[in-house]
């Protein structure tokens, strides 16, 4: 996912500029660039990590106290120099960087050529330069110009755009985040806070069709395209500070955010009770309801879903984000949708919401993100209230979503207080599986697993919840191929795939027991390895992981040793935990 930055102030913006992009490397990308503006527009642009990319670059090359920069994800266009941001325009007055998509820039550029424009790159973004030039010799403005450009455009964008010889950046937002730092007599404009926080934690999010402009006397006006007037913009200070999105004195920023979950988690059912009453409100009348995420979010969604039948007796659609629109044709307006998206951003869920508003559903955001476009979204909205997580895996997000839907199906029940208190007794359970102790088990583990081609891992009910997810983080962060499968779907067919020696984690529960360790058995019986997840050691387990029996809770509580054993992995194959290959943090691409 790209990420912007850009600075305007009383000191040099080149320093800025490049720290505040380092602070979004987390995001995922493949190339850099900045321009700074002085009487004329200085560029650089490079392909590569920050380091490697700007290895040679001397940053007085990059004069001027109003600056952009950017850090390119490839969606259209190549990974090279010529395709990284920012995009300049033809007389190279206007320089430009964006976050997002433009669903129509093939129109947009055929116009521009045909009016003469000579296009560098062949991305999407480079057309906004060219549309802003061009407006700008219909005699507009700067400011109009942009105005009146970022109206032609469809699709998603979070737009920065400076003038040459000119002190004020022109900032734009719709659905892709964009948030301004105060600072004293400067300000700071990001994709998301963790690239502005070292400064500030005074803040303010721009909302959906916002255009600022922001002069260097640290003065801004808002405008917004819809209500085509000039609007106020309230100023917010963030509840966390630089430290909790550094590492502390762990290595990664996943085995971080792993360690924070005794806290995440107790934090994750501190809701306004009036919001919780209304949401289940909205559940008991409701004709339908669905569960709509991906990845780690999904098997929140399914884990849920099992909580809602169980505890509430409530039946929930549970549907990845991305064939959500296979059911649009019977959502009416009395559907509800829990869109769940921990960054708030992925397009695949703010796909499904807008098909949800299209046939009149109503939309509860679960989202951990202030500001974030699916928050802007729903109807209604709950916090995870688990802070920032970094690193590109959901750990701590993940067990505060599944927290949340606990919290929700025995909030049904009329039963939040059994819940509130089953949680609080997690606390010491969590602490125990992030321990050092712990640690140190699972590390033998990985060790012996470090060089597995395959493993297995298979549950049932809540198990087999936390079996998918356990799976995804081990694969996506060890690059070790991994599955999951419901232990009842063993016979019907994954159990070809075990061979002597195939390691297989064996997920128990106290309410399936017998079940799972049958499908134990069958795999012991064809030279599986069986790593068992459980209350107590079983007969045929080789290695055993413990952990406490938490009933509705397990889900909580065993995918923790999961994810450290994930950690491990990486580490061991000599990865690196916090960006793995191929993955950013937020896909904000269909
Ligand atoms: C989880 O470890 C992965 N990083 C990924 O599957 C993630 O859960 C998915 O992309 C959804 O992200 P979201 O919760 O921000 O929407």
């Amino acid at each position: 996912m790209c990420g912007i930055v850009g600075y305007i102030g009383c000191s040099e913006a080149a320093p800025v500029l490049l720290k505040g992009l380092k602070n979004l490397e987390y995001r995922g990308y493949d190339s850099v660039g900045m321009a700074t503006v002085s009487d004329s527009l200085k560029v650089f642009r490079g392909v590569g990590k920050i380091e490697k990319a700007t290895e040679n670059l001397d940053l007085r090359t990059l004069q001027g106290r109003v600056g952009i920069g950017h850090t390119r994800w490839a969606t259209h266009g190549d990974v090279s120099e010529k395709n990284a941001h920012p995009h300049l325009d033809c007389k190279k007055r206007i320089a430009i960087v964006h976050n997002g998509i433009i669903e129509n820039y093939k129109d947009l550029r055929d116009r521009l050529v045909e009016k003469g424009h000579e296009f560098k790159s062949n991305t999407d973004s480079e057309v906004i330069a060219h549309l802003i030039e061009d407006n700008m010799d219909d005699a507009m403005s700067f400011e109009e110009a942009c105005i009146t450009s970022f109206k032609e455009l469809d699709g998603s964008y979070a737009v920065l755009a400076v003038l040459r010889d000119d002190q004020k950046i022109v900032a734009a937002r719709k659905d892709s985040p964009l948030v301004i730092g105060l600072g004293e007599g400067e300000l700071y404009f990001a994709s998301d806070v963790s690239a502005l926080i070292e400064w500030t934690k005074d803040v303010v999010y721009l909302q959906n069709h916002d255009v600022v402009v922001a002069t260097a006397e640290g003065d801004m006006s808002f405008y917004n395209l819809i209500e085509e007037q000039e609007v106020k913009r309230r100023r917010d200070t963030v509840g966390w500070d630089a430290e909790q999105a550094r590492k502390g004195e762990f290595e990664h920023f996943m085995l971080k955010e792993i360690s924070e979950q005794a806290e995440t988690v107790s934090r994750a059912i501190l809701q306004d009770d009036e919001v919780i009453e209304r949401i289940i409100d909205e559940v008991r009348r409701a004709k339908g309801v669905f569960f709509v995420g991906c990845g780690s979010s999904y098997h929140a969604c399914l884990a849920g879903s099992y909580l809602f039948s169980k505890v509430a007796g409530v039946h929930v659609n549970l549907v990845l984000a991305s064939e959500f629109e296979n059911y649009e044709h019977f959502l009416t307006d009395e559907t509800l949708v829990f869109a769940v998206s921990q960054s708030g951003e992925t397009a695949d869920v703010l796909d499904a919401v807008k098909a949800a508003k299209r046939r009149g559903s109503k939309v509860i955001a679960v989202t951990n993100v202030v500001g974030s476009s699916l928050m802007r979204a729903g109807d209604m909205m709950l916090l995870m209230n688990s802070g920032p997580e970094i690193c590109v895996l959901s750990t701590k997000t993940y067990t505060s979503q599944v927290v949340l839907m606990a919290f929700l199906a025995y909030a049904l029940a009329g039963k939040r207080d059994d819940c509130t208190k089953s949680i609080r007794n997690l606390y010491m359970d969590i602490f125990n599986l992030t321990s050092k102790t712990m640690r140190e088990h699972l590390k033998g583990l990985a060790a012996l697993l470090v060089s597995s081609e395959h493993i297995f891992m298979i549950g049932r009910g809540l198990q087999y919840a936390t079996a998918l997810e356990a799976a995804l983080k081990v694969k996506e962060v060890s690059y070790i191929h991994t599955e999951a499968f419901a232990g009842g779907e063993l016979k019907h067919g994954p159990l070809a795939l075990i061979e002597r020696g195939t390691p297989v984690f064996i997920f128990v529960g106290r309410n399936n027991r017998e079940k799972v360790l049958s499908n134990a058995h069958e795999v012991k019986a064809r030279g599986g390895v069986l790593i068992g997840i459980s209350e107590q050691d079983e007969e045929p387990f080789d290695m055993w992981i413990k952990v406490p029996e938490c009933g509705n809770f397990n889900p909580i509580i065993q995918a923790i040793p999961m994810q450290v054993l994930a950690y491990e992995l990486a580490v061991q194959r000599g990865l690196d935990p916090d960006k793995p290959r191929n993955l950013a943090k937020c896909v904000t691409v269909l």
